[in-house]
């Protein structure tokens, strides 16, 4: 995600930002920039790609030895990469500068009432009207300002402010997105959206919570409510995480903390788009009039890996609750053979990182057979979403472990989103319904939560008995089929141990043969209407001496006594359990992978983006 760095101190300000900002590349971005104030006025640098850029164009500046600035890293949620969409951004005056991290949700609104107001806009960003709202509240004080500006703001913030008629301070505030302190007992106050910026200079930091804001000077720190206004008593903590921890938050792995991340990227994904109180679903990117969606008669779905996991649950999905044909194809096979695609058909090339090169050719071959394309992507201005006619983004945030984890459970959050969507516009989901199955995503980035930390426990013992096999075998029915394969392609790819996913039905139409003692066999079974099949199908494993861990609801004791070892899920809405049930299955690779000391983030030969056919 962005990064937020900022100082007001006695030393100078711009090496300290390009350094914080340093620290934080890890957490991806694809533009950079820094603004600090100069002889009374607010200079500011930015640019497209790598710090390096950034870096070199400060080289040659003369910044006046300044004590106060901000930096910022982006990495695009609205409008592509560029110099103009880089942070920070100014108020019409140029007086103001914000920089941000998160999403505002209503910035349509509000754009569309400060341009009404004669303010001017520069950029496609949803953080460029926090500037121009504070300078819409900005009397004499930044602070009041900013305070009162946030209030019409829904959504999520870390912002870091400036103005140059009070050239003493930064205001810090935060709402749903991090943004920590830092202090030093001989003056100056740093913040920054994580701890690894401000390790080079200080290790006594103060860690903002949600609805407060700062006001940092070179001798004083406050800290204020955002609603009431009243002081808050913050405690300084002393860290002594290191770098690589820091970078981290703790994990000891990316994959894990990305495991971790998972209930803030469901959320952040359906955020702004559904209504919680109707389940009504928003998707203007989509870009179709609701007569062209009327008029589709089939949807197509293309993707590798991963994505192609998320495309087999979402056909699931849309059959049921839209009642339209999908097809789903590797984007390998999907390119080489005959296309019957027309504009009557939408292809939904889903990928994350948004370059993957057979979905992009898939994508272009729907493109010349006149098919509407669709893409579900988590990196903003990648290929596969500029050449798309509308782009649904996942809002996971950069994943950095190789091994797809909170992209894969988004694209299914994005997925169930454009099932309601469809569902909506073509009448086939009735209104009691939409209610039902929204309030069901609404509620489930909570329940993740709660249940991740007992997951991760649950997985050592399983990882003790069965870590070291040569064989897995993953069985699942319906829409947890899928779910399956990915549970068995997370565990060949991180641990290197032989996986295979199936539907449980296929078990006695071949791989029955290979079970024994030694093929441990997990299987999926949610008290759904397939459930009596898969218990039946687990029974033949029991029979034949293997050995079973089973996935299942809370409640049902019969898991125990069939399994060797069981693991519940609480009980949530039938549809939504592709996506809860992945959690236990990421869990398990990982623990299994890291006992057998693997390189959990970069498992060998493996790419995070594959660029080539
Ligand atoms: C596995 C994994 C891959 C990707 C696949 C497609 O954990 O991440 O299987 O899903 O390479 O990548 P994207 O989604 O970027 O098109």
């Amino acid at each position: 995600m962005c990064g937020i760095v900022g100082y007001v101190g006695p030393r100078k300000v711009v090496p300290i930002v390009l350094e914080g900002l340093k620290r934080l590349e890890y957490r991806g971005y694809d533009s950079a920039g820094i603004v600090y104030l100069k002889d009374g006025k607010l200079v500011k640098y930015r640019c497209e790609g790598k710090l390096a850029n950034l870096e070199e164009m400060m080289e040659e500046v003369d910044d006046g030895g300044s004590r106060i600035g901000l930096g910022h890293t982006r990495w695009a949620t609205h409008g592509p990469p560029s110099e103009a969409n880089a942070h920070p951004h100014s108020d019409c005056s140029g007086d103001l500068v914000v920089v941000h991290n998160g999403i505002i949700e209503n910035f349509h609104t509000l754009r569309e009432s400060l341009t009404a107001k004669g303010h001017i806009f520069t950029s496609q960003t949803d953080t460029e009207v926090l500037a121009h709202l504070i300078e819409e509240h900005l009397r004499d004080d930044l602070a009041q300002a900013v305070a009162e500006a946030v209030k019409e703001v829904e959504g999520s913030f870390a912002l870091g402010v400036m103005w140059s008629r009070q050239p003493d301070r930064l205001i810090a505030a935060r709402s749903q997105s991090p943004l920590v302190l830092g202090v030093k007992e001989k003056g100056g106050c740093f913040m920054a959206s994580d701890i690894p910026a401000l390790l080079p200079y200080t290790r006594q930091v103060i860690f903002l919570e949600d609805r407060e804001m700062a006001v940092l000077k070179n001798d004083s720190l406050q800290v204020f409510n955002l609603d009431d206004g009243q002081p808050v008593e913050k405690e300084i903590q002393t860290i002594d995480w290191n770098v690589g921890m820091a970078e981290k938050a703790g994990y000891r792995h990316f994959m894990l903390k990305e495991i971790f991340e998972q209930p803030q990227a469901i959320l952040n994904t359906f955020r702004g788009r559904l209504d919680p109180e109707t389940g009504i679903v928003r998707l203007p990117e989509i870009k179709l009039s609701s007569e062209e969606l009327r008029g589709v008669s089939r949807i197509s779905l293309v993707a590798c890996g991963t994505s192609w996991h998320a495309a087999l649950v979402a056909k699931y999905w849309l059959e049921k609750w839209v009642g339209i044909p999908v097809e789903v194809d590797i984007a390998s096979e999907f390119r080489y053979r005959r296309l019957l695609l027309g504009p009557d058909v939408i292809v939904i090339p889903i990928s994350q990182s948004g370059e993957t090169a057979d979905t992009l050719a898939g994508l272009r071959l729907a493109k010349d057979l006149g098919a509407k394309v669709i893409s579900i992507c988590n990196v903003v201005g990648s290929t596969i979403t500029r050449e798309s006619h509308g782009t649904i983004y996942t809002h996971a945030g950069p994943e950095i472990g190789v091994a797809s984890t909170k992209a894969f459970t988004s694209q299914l959050t994005a997925l169930f989103l454009l099932t309601l969507f469809l569902g909506q516009v073509r009448e086939t989901i009735p209104a009691e319904k939409s209610r039902e199955l929204g309030k069901a995503l609404v509620e489930l980035p909570a329940l993740i939560e709660e249940e991740l930390p007992r997951l991760q426990e649950e997985m050592i013992p399983i990882c003790n008995e069965f870590g070291r096999s040569r064989d897995f075998l993953y069985l699942g029915r319906g829409a947890n089929f899928p779910i399956a394969l990915e549970g068995a392609l997370k565990l060949k790819e991180i641990s290197y141990i032989h996986a295979e996913g199936y539907a449980a039905g296929e078990l006695k139409h071949g791989p029955i043969a290979l079970i024994d003692r030694d093929m441990p066999v997990l299987a999926l079974v949610p008290g759904d209407g397939v459930y009596k099949k898969v218990i039946s199908n687990v029974q033949e494993v029991k029979a034949r001496h293997g050995r079973i861990i089973l996935v299942g609801s809370r409640g049902d004791d019969a898991l125990a006594e069939i399994a060797d070892f069981a693991i519940y899920l609480p009980i949530i809405h039938e549809e939504l359990n592709p996506i809860l049930y992945t959690i236990p299955l990421q869990l398990l690779s990982y623990q299994i992978a890291n006992m057998r000391g693997c390189d959990v983030d970069q498992p060998r030969n493996l790419a995070k983006s594959v660029t080539v056919e």
